[in-house]
């Protein structure tokens, strides 16, 4: 496992704490008849590499629309998000399509797990559409499936697996493609609080061993103590930024620990 952030940036095959994600006094505007909601209100934020970021606040505090915007779901009405550095606003829809392809992963609270498919072959369809060879999607979708714990589950549908088993296998698809940026919406929201405790412990374990950043929304406050930064929404805005640049990753670990033990 690597746990050396000091040996770092000699390789130049990336940049640690490279930002990857960024939004620039991002704003989203619903018209409804007469009414205007800013359900993104001026929004600037990073998502560097290599973290685990919540984004809390209460229903409708603007959470989802801000991940969609993030995850170049949507575009916004005002301000512009960069992807590495190039702007995402300027691209053609095919292009953004590319874009979330190849470098995205996405979660929902509802799992989206295709009901007809076997563990393994909705991990697999992921990487068929991203045009993996056959060799490549069946190593490395036993190779997710390992790295979430379900390794003996791969021929169960998704009827045959718990709630919790169920996330694990939408965790997997998610990184199959080796995206470097997973925006996650509420996943643990349909879970119990020791099952969202347990996703949220594989999500740092992620985040840990392969350098992913993860964006997830929550509205549970306890799974920020995972993060390493916590961004507060109120009523469309960017209200605070916990724990940015003030990371403890042994303490982290041993949170982990007690969770997994
Ligand atoms: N497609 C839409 N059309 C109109 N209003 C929307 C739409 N999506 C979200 N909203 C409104 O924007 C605000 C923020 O919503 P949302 O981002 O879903 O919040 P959260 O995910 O924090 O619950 C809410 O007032 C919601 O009703
Ligand atoms: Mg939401």
């Amino acid at each position: 496992m690597p746990d050396d952030s000091g040996d770092s940036g000699l390789s130049g095959a990336s940049i640690p704490g490279e930002v990857l994600v960024e939004a620039r006094k991002v704003s989203r505007i619903f018209r409804l008849g007469a009414e205007e909601i800013r359900a993104v209100d001026d929004v600037s934020c990073q998502a560097r590499e290599g973290r685990l970021i919540t984004v809390r606040g209460r229903s409708g505090s603007g959470k989802t629309t801000l991940l969609n915007q993030l995850g170049a779901l949507d575009k916004p009405d005002e301000g512009e998000v960069y992807f590495r550095g190039r702007s995402v606003n300027g691209l053609s829809e095919g292009e953004r399509t590319n874009l979330r392809r190849h470098n995205f992963g996405f979660i929902f609270q509802s799992f989206a797990l295709l009901p007809v498919l076997s563990a393994f072959e909705n991990i697999e369809l992921t990487m068929r559409i991203a045009g993996r060879s056959t060799a490549e999607r069946v190593d490395r979708t036993h190779e997710v499936l390992d790295m979430v714990g379900l390794g003996e589950r791969a021929d169960h549908r998704p009827f045959e697996l718990s709630g919790g088993e169920q996330q694990r296998v939408s965790i997997a698809r998610s990184i199959a493609n080796r995206p470097s940026v997973l925006i996650a919406d509420e996943p643990t929201g349909e879970l119990d609080s020791i099952t969202g405790l347990e996703i949220m412990s594989l999500f740092r374990r992620i985040v840990d061993t392969d350098g992913l950043t993860v964006i997830m929304s929550t509205h549970d406050p306890a799974l920020s103590q995972f993060a390493d930064e916590s961004w507060l929404m109120d009523d469309g805005r960017l209200e605070q930024v916990e724990g940015e640049l003030d990371i403890d990753i042994p303490e982290l670990r041993q949170r982990i620990e007690f969770v997994e033990n």
